[in-house]
């Protein structure tokens, strides 16, 4: 979790300078408490005091203030203070100057002072990131304990195409909350995730689906990982960006994904089935495109193998395994039901049809359901907040914390 954090955000002289803005923003708005150091080419492309606004803390831009005893240790207090510091956007000059050891600003005097975890966020001109010098720094800085989020391929600022633009947000946020977490209570476990749709083929060209973004499944494999957790996500196709530190096996149909949950379940703690796994697939793929005939098409399903039951059913003393139950209505009964009939340890229930809840949504709002009938429903929340009550459960369940 990010909020009581306290992080110095670097600022540099690139035209990303402005996307400072919004990460100091919403860092403030998970409750993180900000302080920036701006160096004075990043003055030239935004001004301190739209910094100073959004982060209400004065913000540190040069190492001797001109006035003896106010602020010429700025460096080290920072330095002592933060949990992490973030460099975003980095400069190529920025990221070069820390690889050689130098410190001719705050900026850099701070990132050599600082024993913390510290994290690049790159934003520059293609050319620049290609530059052999330039990744040369990076293999350097990154070799020495430095962390890197992006650059993100695309269009950047001066017009060119290719890799340089400063990485997302909501990327550089959730670096943030990894380096950050300190709560390890699921280092040395290994869970498994599974996330996604899956899809199954009908003819090389079409495929039966559903609406799973994979966001659940993935915020699951974060928190576990920011945790400590090793983390195995077997997911379906999503647009979803592979979290850093997982181990990601990607799938496309259900029978893929039972393979790779079979492959790995036997050495994992704890199994949380966030996928929406096709209940049924064609029972025939046909080799080449569907021609399209006269009147009525019927399709002929079969059933796929249920790979929570699979999990439930094989699954040895002290291994917990957690199941989804997306239903349209109350899904208490019938994840209870299933609860009992798949050998879950905990269900997960929700109704789709609520609003901020299900697929495609950043928030979730569920039921627990346990199978011995006790249900715990929960608030409206983050996907990120879920997983965490999800992991704070599986817990309990595995008897290394009370519940009380
Ligand atoms: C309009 C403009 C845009 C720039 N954008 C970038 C950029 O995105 N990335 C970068 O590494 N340098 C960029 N530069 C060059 C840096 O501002 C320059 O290297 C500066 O010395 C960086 O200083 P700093 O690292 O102390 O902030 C830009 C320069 C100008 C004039």
């Amino acid at each position: 979790m990010l909020g009581g954090k306290k992080v110095v955000l670097g600022v540099t002289g690139s035209i990303a300078a402005y996307k400072a803005a919004d990460i100091a923003g919403q860092l403030v708005r998970h409750g993180v408490e900000v302080h920036v150091v701006m160096t004075r080419a990043a003055r030239e492309f935004i001004s301190a005091l739209t910094l100073e606004t959004i982060t209400g803390n004065p913000v540190n831009t040069e190492m001797f203030s001109g006035r003896p005893g106010a602020g010429t240790l700025a460096h080290l207090d920072l330095a002592r203070m933060a949990d992490l510091l973030l460099v975003a956007p980095a400069t190529a000059n920025v990221i070069g100057k820390v690889a050689a050891g130098l410190a001719d600003d705050l900026l850099s005097t701070l990132v050599l002072a600082f024993r913390g975890p510290v994290l690049f966020c790159p934003a520059m001109n293609p050319g620049m990131y290609g530059n052999p010098l330039v990744q040369r720094n990076i293999e350097a800085l990154r070799a020495a304990g430095y962390h890197f989020c992006g650059p993100e391929t695309g269009r950047v600022a001066c017009g060119e195409e290719g890799r340089g633009r400063l990485a997302g947000v909501e990327a550089i946020l959730d670096r943030v909350r990894a380096l950050v977490s300190t709560e390890r209570d699921l280092d040395g476990s290994t869970v498994l995730v599974t996330a996604g749709p899956t899809r199954e083929p009908l003819d090389p060209v079409r495929y039966l689906t559903n609406r799973s973004s994979g966001r659940m499944g993935y915020a699951v494999a974060r928190a576990a990982r920011d945790r400590g957790a090793r983390v195995v996500l077997v997911s379906g196709p999503t647009v979803l960006p592979a979290p850093d530190g997982v181990e990601l096996i990607p799938v496309v149909t259900a029978a893929e994904m039972a393979a790779a949950v079979k492959r790995y379940f036997p050495e994992s703690d704890v199994l949380v089935m966030a996928a929406a796994v096709a209940d049924y697939r064609p029972a025939t793929v046909a080799q080449e495109k569907m021609k399209k005939g006269v009147g009525r098409l019927t399709l002929e399903l079969v059933p796929n193998e249920d790979i929570l039951s699979y999990a439930g059913r094989t699954k040895r003393p002290g291994q917990v395994v957690v199941g989804f139950a997306a239903e349209t209505g109350d899904p208490r009964t019938h994840a209870l039901e299933k609860a009992r009939r798949k050998g879950a340890d905990l269900m997960v229930g929700n109704d789709i049809t609520l609003p901020g809840a299900g697929f495609d949504v950043e928030t979730n709002e569920v039921v627990l359901v346990f199978p011995d009938g006790r249900t715990v429903p929960l608030p409206r929340m983050d996907k990120y907040q879920l997983a965490c009550r999800l992991l704070d459960e599986i817990r309990i369940i595995r008897g290394e914390v009370s519940g009380a």
